[in-house]
């Protein structure tokens, strides 16, 4: 056999569902690759002969790999941040009450827009940098912080020069309908047909995003908007997926599932027939643990009935300065058991295997097997479950991304 690389003295949490256990795990086993492919994975004594003189062998010391980690739900690029909504929160205003005071999203609106190209960019590699080392290979990056023109084309922009700056592959959501622009306070639907007309044509020309979101809520679109703006997205040809049921139950999620989005995310107010709309169209369900933990929210998704109607959960850091201000995936598989009660091995699918399915490439990446692209993560660890389980001393030794050892 002839091949770029072998990897031995390694058990592998391959997130397979073709094999058993909710890991897939292979315990002593081996993985070879050529090029950025995997061409051969399995038991170490199944290993076929190679060429040892010639192969360059790479011993895993005993500890696991996994898929690369997948980050599919990200406000990455902000200016500023927003302590002082966290100090007012705790003297008891709620995120509303600071949202229609103007605060909120609005005061990262300001700051964002007020940023050069190269302040965001040295915030966004920082950041990335840190979710790197956490074992993220892949990142979704929304935009949504500029509520005009320029200031979106910008964040957008600054999204793929960084995926083409770093390892880490960018996915790029156009979130325009983030909430209502300043300038539009008082006619929320003309900014909803700027959107359209303007915003998303330009977005397009420039083949800056990849997906589309709105915040569909009560402080920011109605699902009359929603709908509107979600059906010229996808007719322009992209990705649809949707903020729903984080505050209230508008019914976002049946909608955006009528529409085939790829996820609806948040959903601590998802109902059953929320639940029953996004099993039958496909849709993901990205649970932020993030935002539930720094909102202080009381209200869980419906973990047991998206078990029940074998939704695909996702599990994302949301990580933004408003509500979730936590720049770790890791901490989140974390609070994804602590909090939301996911099993390690359902909130490891949801940083892989699932978050892949999310975003779409569900073919490439998230599942590590023959014929996926080799992007994965060796850890210093007995167990998969210790991801979840330990916080703080960062077991992640190193990545591969398509094929490449990443030195970091
Ligand atoms: O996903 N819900 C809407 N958007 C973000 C929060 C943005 C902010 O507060 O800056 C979220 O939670
Ligand atoms: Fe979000």
């Amino acid at each position: 056999m002839e091949w770029d690389q072998v990897w031995i003295d390694i058990n592998i949490a391959s997130m397979d569902p073709a094999l058993s256990g909710g890991y897939g795990e292979i315990t002593d086993a081996a993985m070879a690759i050529i090029n950025d492919k995997i061409v051969w994975i399995g038991p170490r004594d199944q290993l076929p002969a190679f060429d040892v003189l010639s192969t360059p062998v790479y011993r895993g010391g005993g500890g696991w790999i996994t898929p690369g980690l997948i980050d599919a739900h990200t406000h990455l690029l902000f200016a500023g941040n927003r302590a002082n909504e966290f100090e007012m929160r705790l003297q008891g205003a709620s995120y509303q009450d600071i949202a229609k005071a103007g605060g909120g999203i609005l005061a990262t609106v300001k700051a964002t827009r007020a940023a050069s190209d190269a302040d965001l960019f040295e915030l966004g590699r920082k950041r990335l940098n840190a979710l790197a080392k956490e074992g993220v290979t892949t990142i979704e990056i929304k935009s949504g912080y500029g509520l005009e023109l320029d200031t979106e084309l910008k964040i957008l922009r600054v999204a793929r020069e960084l995926g083409k700056h770093h390892h880490v592959d960018v996915k790029t959501t156009f979130l325009g309908a983030h909430a209502v622009a300043p300038e539009y306070q008082h006619d929320s639907d003309a900014y909803v047909d700027a959107i359209i007309n303007e915003m998303l044509p330009a977005v397009m020309a420039e083949n800056l995003a990849d997906a589309f979101d709105v915040f569909c809520e009560n402080i920011a679109f109605s699902p009359e908007q929603t709908a509107k703006l979600l059906r010229a997205a996808k007719t322009a040809g992209l990705d649809i997926k949707l903020h729903a049921e984080q505050l209230s139950n508008l019914g976002g999620s049946q909608l955006a599932a009528s529409l085939g989005a790829k996820s609806v995310d948040h959903l601590e107010y998802l109902d059953e027939a929320g639940v029953k709309a996004i099993a039958a169209s496909g849709t993901c369900a990205t649970l932020l643990p993030g935002a539930f933990y720094f909102l202080r929210e009381t209200k869980l998704p419906p973990i047991e009935l998206l078990r029940q109607y074998q939704v695909p959960m996702v599990i994302a850091s949301d990580y933004n300065p408003g509500s979730s201000p936590i720049c770790s995936t890791l901490l989140m598989l974390n609070m994804a058991c602590t909090l939301f009660r996911l099993t390690p091995a359902e909130a490891l699918a949801g940083v892989t295997r699932h978050a892949a399915k999310a975003l779409g490439i569900e073919d490439k990446v998230g599942v590590l097997a023959v014929g996926m692209q080799a992007d994965f993560c060796l850890w210093d660890i007995t167990h998969p479950a210790e991801l979840a389980y330990s916080y703080g001393t960062n077991p992640f030794k190193h990545a591969v991304k398509a094929g490449k050892l990443i030195h970091q």
